[in-house]
């Protein structure tokens, strides 16, 4: 019998066969859309959690937001990850598996690959998404693009990423959480995150984050706002996506996009404010909802971070900073945590 090699095989399956994508189900109590709906819509003052705007559509005007001049993260994690890809996938001397929490279209993340791929016969990618829909149209992307590549998909929230984490795999593994997207926890929340994460790692793991920096409030505030307006569709989208799943009655014209810099707290606060009073029904859920004029609706916070607080997070978690990267403009820094 002939004996192949590892990476014709892996080339002569099609991209279907490549990859496996799993839908793990929630057991948070508050991760079904109505359940986080009426639980945020009946308390004062009214919030709904962030995770809901990544339907198709929110995770698409995200993507539309990752292209808006204002919105420079992306941009500079990009720049950063373009001049230290080499760099980070040498971190390892052979196989790795590379995990990603909220990999979105992994347009950044293709660096990596592509860095690693140059080197080594084949990759096993584990990327972990709240969109099922953007998950599959990503990992269909990258394995027509890698031949080598082979995706163990995980629709899911932050709880099947950790869950990820243990699953065994060759070689170390490299997780990565980019696009600042460490901004939607709380800094109490983001440290407990980091330790759990750190509980799951083997001393050899490393854990890449993208953060976003403390910089001069107009430069943030412009950057959740931005003069076409994409970050106000993509905050009003919630109460569209409440509208399809359950059957409510939002006017969007009827509510404003707000994103305001909190310097002393170091995040933006992003809110819908409610244009006029008026009630609003939630025929799924029974619900009458009443606004009053200038009321609002808190739907997101994006904390920031100097470089200070990240060697603070870290050693409170139970890391020491690695490697340590910053774009051009020190607008954004990437950060490998190394397991103490
Ligand atoms: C995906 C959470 C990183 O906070 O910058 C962008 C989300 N909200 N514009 C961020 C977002 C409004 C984004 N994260």
């Amino acid at each position: 019998m002939e004996i192949t090699p590892e990476r014709d095989r892996m080339s002569n399956l099609n991209a279907r066969q490549r990859l496996r994508l799993i839908s793990p189900s929630p057991d948070n109590p508050l991760a079904t859309l109505a359940d986080a709906v009426r639980a945020g819509l009946t308390a004062r003052p009214k919030q709904l959690p962030c995770r809901f705007f990544y339907d198709a559509q929110g995770s698409a005007l995200f993507e539309e937001i990752c292209s808006v001049p204002e919105y420079y993260l992306p941009r500079a994690e990009r720049q950063i990850l373009e001049s230290h890809a080499q760099e980070i996938v040498e971190l390892f001397d052979g196989r790795f598996t590379l995990v990603e929490l909220g990999c979105g279209n992994a347009v950044k993340t293709r660096l990596l690959i592509q860095a690693a791929w140059a080197k080594r016969d084949r990759l096993l990618y584990i990327p972990v998404d709240i969109s099922p829909a953007m998950l599959e149209k990503t990992c269909l992307a990258l394995l027509g693009d890698f031949p080598g590549l082979e995706i163990l998909a995980v629709a899911g929230d932050y709880e099947a990423g950790l869950a990820c984490l243990k699953i065994a795999c060759e070689g170390p593994k490299l997780i990565l959480w980019l696009g600042s997207n460490i901004g939607n926890f709380d800094r109490a929340e983001a440290e407990a995150f980091l330790a759990r994460v750190r509980q799951s790692m083997t001393p050899a793991d490393r854990f890449l984050v993208g953060i976003d920096l403390r910089k001069a409030p107009s430069i943030l505030e412009a950057a959740y706002d931005d003069a076409a307006g994409v970050t106000a569709r993509f905050n009003l989208n919630i109460l569209g996506r409440i509208n399809r799943e359950l059957d409510g009655h939002f006017d969007l014209g009827a509510f404003q996009h707000r994103a305001v810099y909190n310097d002393e707290i170091g995040r933006i606060e992003m809110y819908l404010v409610s244009r006029s009073r008026q009630p609003v029904g939630i025929a799924k859920l029974g619900l009458e909802i009443s606004f009053d004029a200038g009321e609002t609706i808190h739907t997101e916070n994006s904390y920031k971070y100097s470089p200070d607080e990240i060697a603070a997070l870290a050693a409170a978690s139970g890391f020491t900073v690695g490697p340590q990267w910053f774009d051009a403009q020190h607008l954004f820094c990437t950060t490998i945590f190394k397991p103490q």
